[in-house]
């Protein structure tokens, strides 16, 4: 029997309860000894309650294994209210935003394997503005200390996962000191790394991500490029219901998908789990390494297989790809999928 992981769950707003819930039957159902501990936070959890987290959330969170977190609302008309995925981000210092692009046949238009390395705790996202005299100035904070770690995390990956190059993403040509600090420290830094590195302005990487995909590994960038850039490659993979991520701090990591909490959708049944799903295998990826389980490898694999063949077939799939499945029955249907390749490996934990 294997070490028992304690997770912190958050299921968040809008279909967050609805992808979340069913995403931790799938772990269950494929045998991952774990204890949930529940922490409620987010929008609804505010109208209730007056506060975004619960009491002791943070140290909860804090002490748990990993985190798997649902979508959380961060309305725009209520400025009472802070967006609870900035203040996680902060309090846990979750620095590395990983957020692995893969095509799928059939689903994606090109085929391309991108992971978008994400700055994600400054930047103009330390929330620092006023308005004065009708002139409005947000603080974009860049500081050598989260260059230095994140493009350290970027070098690292791309040596540990088999990624040939490493580019990073800015616009120095204007913004001279924030983004030519970022600049600079990533090429200082390459010099420690055997791997090949190159540099492009954000908006030409827009351009080159749509046209030509295929020629990009890994991506470092600023907070604000990150958010912008993950969007447009979660477009390119096929819907953002297929992606997800991974915020890694030194001592926790959370799990997330990219998208929002999806208000449109909310309640109906339709929203598509494979985005959390993938979130939950990240999260199974890093347990697996840092405890040396080759037993959560294994699940992790098996999930991975088992989302491919669900989406490239293309038979139970739901509406935002074109289908007309519901999120239980995605969700099973990559249960069945993955515990066949699991085979006997299913009842390692028994
Ligand atoms: P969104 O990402 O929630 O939705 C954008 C579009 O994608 C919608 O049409 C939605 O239906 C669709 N979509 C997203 N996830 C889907 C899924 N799993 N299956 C099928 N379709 C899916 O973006 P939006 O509407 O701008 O934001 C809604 C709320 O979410 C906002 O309050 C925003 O602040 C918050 N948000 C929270 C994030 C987080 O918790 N990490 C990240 C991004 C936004
Ligand atoms: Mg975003």
């Amino acid at each position: 029997m294997g070490r028992k992981y304690r997770v912190g769950v958050i299921y968040g707003d809008g279909i967050g309860p609805e992808i979340v819930g069913v995403t931790l039957d799938v772990l269950e159902g494929l045998g991952f000894n774990a204890e949930f501990i529940e922490v409620k936070a987010g929008y609804d959890y505010y109208r209730r309650s007056g506060k975004v987290i619960e009491d002791d959330g943070i140290n909860i969170l804090r002490n748990v294994d990993a985190i798997l977190k649902g979508p959380i609302t961060t309305p725009l008309n209520v400025p009472s209210f802070r967006s609870v995925n900035v203040m996680l981000r902060r309090e846990l210092d979750l620095y590395a935003n990983v957020r692995p692009f893969k095509s799928f046949k059939r689903v994606s238009l090109r085929d391309f394997n991108i992971v978008l390395i994400r700055e994600n705790t400054e930047d103009l996202y330390v929330g620092v503005e006023t308005l004065v005299s009708g002139v409005a100035v947000a603080l974009k904070v860049i500081s050598e200390r989260a260059c230095r770690r994140i493009v350290r995390y970027a070098f690292n990956y791309a040596l540990k996962h088999g990624f040939k190059r490493v580019t990073v993403v800015h616009k120095s040509n204007i913004l001279r000191v924030t983004d030519g600090l970022f600049r600079d420290i990533f090429f200082e830094e390459s010099r420690n790394y055997q791997v090949e590195v190159n540099e492009m302005i954000v908006d030409t990487t827009a351009y080159n991500l749509v046209r030509n995909p295929e020629v990009f590994g890994v991506i470092v960038t600023e907070n604000l490029y990150g958010d912008i850039l993950a969007d447009l490659l979660a477009g390119l993979v096929g819907s953002l219901g297929l992606c997800g991520s991974a915020e890694v701090g030194d001592t926790v990591a959370l799990f997330e998908p990219v998208h929002g909490s999806a208000p449109d959708i909310a309640g109906k049944g339709i929203a598509n789990p494979i985005s959390q799903l993938i979130s939950a295998k990240l999260m199974l990826e890093y347990l697996a390494e840092r405890f040396s389980d080759e037993v959560l490898t294994r699940i992790a694999n098996a999930l991975e297989l088992g989302i491919k063949s669900v989406v490239e077939e293309g038979k139970v799939l739901t509406p935002d790809l074109g289908g007309s499945s519901t999120t239980k029955e995605v969700a099973l249907e990559v249960l069945r999928r993955s515990s066949t390749y699991l085979g006997t490996h299913a009842r390692a934990y028994q």
